[in-house]
């Protein structure tokens, strides 16, 4: 579904990714650890192609397509989703009016803030005085409105407490595991994700194939996420380092 080939990016003037590789098969999931500042949310947003992030070297593979130089929309168009860390405020965009374009008129706002127990919010501007929690779900709302085939999460369960976690948690798995028709078209084998977490829990609420560790823009080592998660509860990000170099000789 996605490949990430030899991939170096510079934001500012700051290396933060270099030479990344990593695959996302079609149909699963992929997690993302790593310490604050080793370039996990840069990898996301480079893959959408937001803001100032510029590939240096190395190549985005989507769907057997390069994807490196296409603009943003045309990555959306292609069923990439991404749920920011920290969205922004959109004041005078009522969340209705969001829905519906990201949706583009296909989904009808009320019915899907109904099944995700938001329609309090569609009269809202989007995030504006939202509570941590709140921005989480109605990020959720939008990816839902947008259905992507690949669904990039970063850190969704941070600024969310214990009990909207578990809301958190559920609408993501529901909308993994949901219908497999999006962007347009019918992906048999299920939608796939890479999901940036810090804390793992939302391991609890979805199946995880594979795990990365990124350290200082690298990719340190990779595994089963849930012994990757063992290891780094046990042992902060020390094992990070030793893998890297193992890697390195
Ligand atoms: N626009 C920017 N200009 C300069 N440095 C940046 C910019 N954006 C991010 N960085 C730096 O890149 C590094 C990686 O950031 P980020 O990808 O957000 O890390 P993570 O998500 O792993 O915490 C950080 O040191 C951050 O300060
Ligand atoms: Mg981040």
């Amino acid at each position: 579904m996605l490949e990430i080939k030899n991939l170096t990016v510079e934001v500012g003037n700051r290396r933060v990714l270099k030479d990344v590789s990593l695959s996302v098969p079609s149909g699963s999931t992929s997690v993302l650890f790593g310490p604050n500042g080793s370039g996990k949310s840069s990898l996301l947003n480079t893959i959408m192609g937001l803001g100032n992030y510029r590939v240096l070297e190395g190549q985005i593979i989507f769907e057997g397509e390069d994807i490196t130089d296409l603009p943003v929309h045309e990555r959306a168009q292609r069923g990439i989703g991404l749920m920011s860390q920290r969205p922004p405020n959109l004041v005078g965009v009522q969340l209705r009016d969001m829905l519906r374009v990201t949706s583009k008129g296909k989904r009808d706002p009320e019915k899907l803030a109904e099944s995700l127990n938001m329609k309090r919010f569609l009269e809202r501007d989007v995030n504006v005085g939202f509570s941590g929690g709140e921005i989480k779900r109605s990020e959720l709302l939008q990816l839902a409105a947008q259905n992507p085939c690949f669904y990039m999460l970063d850190e969704p369960e941070s600024g969310v407490d214990l009990e909207s976690i578990e809301r958190v948690g559920n609408m993501i798995h529901d909308l993994l595991t949901g219908g497999i028709s999006c962007a347009g078209r019918r992906a048999m084998e299920g939608k796939s994700a890479l999901v940036i977490t810090h804390t793992g829990q939302i391991l609890d609420f979805i199946e995880a194939d594979r795990g990365y560790v990124l350290c200082d823009g690298m990719v340190a080592c990779s595994g089963n996420p849930r012994e990757l998660l063992r290891e780094i509860r046990n042992n902060g990000y020390e094992e990070c380092v030793e893998c890297r170099l193992v890697k390195q000789k």
